[in-house]
């Protein structure tokens, strides 16, 4: 029996896959058995280079600021080229936090932020469904990562504008879920909840005080949230569009 989980024959794209979720997404999207193309303005971590061998997958690094018009569509051409047009599942992860406060954001800050984690998953999503609609695939889908911080305020951090944009995220899944269901791609969204990667290393201090906050009582690894990317993926989920996972150790119901 062949399971629903099953990516194979399948090509995969995964913005900021270099590192972090977007690394544990694309390795958990090859384990499945999809091919991987990640886009990341810093060169991957070695496992990448590791995933094609350990899965008999093929895998790409494209150099891409998904905040660029430029970069993405040059990104973007390239990986059609090579991958041949196919494309299945794409998961627009690259993001960035700042920690400053309310009353000191700059426009310039506020607008840096909004470039990378609205308008670049918003525009990658849009490329890569064009790319679907027009190779005809019959399972697309599109996950994009929002955050808890679309829910609440991240404890004891100034990220105001952070949290706007990945309210911005999850708020443009069902009306693009809405618009694509014709074309059978289905859209969704990852809320990850407080996630050990470079972006919340440098609060260590937070690390520590928010396992009191969450009600399993541990943050999260990237490994604790590639599940839900592979189901979102994958025929599993067949019947789920414009909907949100929140996959937090339950510290939004707490
Ligand atoms: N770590 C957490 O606690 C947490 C919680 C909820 C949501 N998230 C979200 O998960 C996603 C991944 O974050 P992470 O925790 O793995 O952080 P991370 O910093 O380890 O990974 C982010 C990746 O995005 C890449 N990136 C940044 N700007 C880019 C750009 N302009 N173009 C292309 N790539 C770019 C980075 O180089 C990096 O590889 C982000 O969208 C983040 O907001 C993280």
């Amino acid at each position: 029996m062949t399971s629903s989980f099953s990516l194979k024959d399948r090509t995969a794209l995964i913005t900021g896959g270099a590192r972090g979720c977007g690394l544990s997404f694309a390795e958990g999207l090859a384990e499945a058995g999809a091919d991987i193309a990640i886009f990341d303005i810093i060169p991957p971590l070695p496992s990448f280079h590791t995933i094609a061998a350990t899965y008999n997958v093929r895998t790409a690094y494209y150099f891409v600021d998904v905040s660029s018009p430029a970069s993405l569509q040059a990104g973007f051409d390239q990986f059609v080229k090579d991958f041949e047009g196919r494309l299945d599942i794409c998961v627009p992860t690259a993001g960035i936090n700042k920690n400053v406060s309310f009353l000191e954001t700059s426009y310039e800050e506020h607008q840096k932020l909004l470039g990378v984690n609205v308008l670049g998953v918003y525009h990658t999503a849009q490329l890569a469904a064009g790319q679907m609609v027009k190779n005809g695939t019959k399972v697309g889908s599109i996950i994009v990562v929002a955050s808890i911080a679309s829910y609440m305020a991240i404890r004891s951090q100034n990220s105001s504008a952070y949290c706007g944009t990945k309210g911005a995220v999850r708020a443009m899944v069902p009306p693009i879920a809405a618009e694509l269901v014709e074309y059978g791609i289905r859209v969704n969204s990852i809320s990850p909840g407080y996630v050990r990667t470079e972006m919340t290393a440098p609060f260590p201090h937070l690390l520590e005080s928010w396992k009191g906050e969450i009600m399993n009582g541990r943050v999260a690894e990237p490994e604790d949230i590639r599940g839900a990317c592979v189901f979102l993926a994958s025929d599993a989920s067949k019947y789920m569009t414009g909907q949100d996972l929140c996959i937090d150790g339950g510290v939004t119901k707490w």
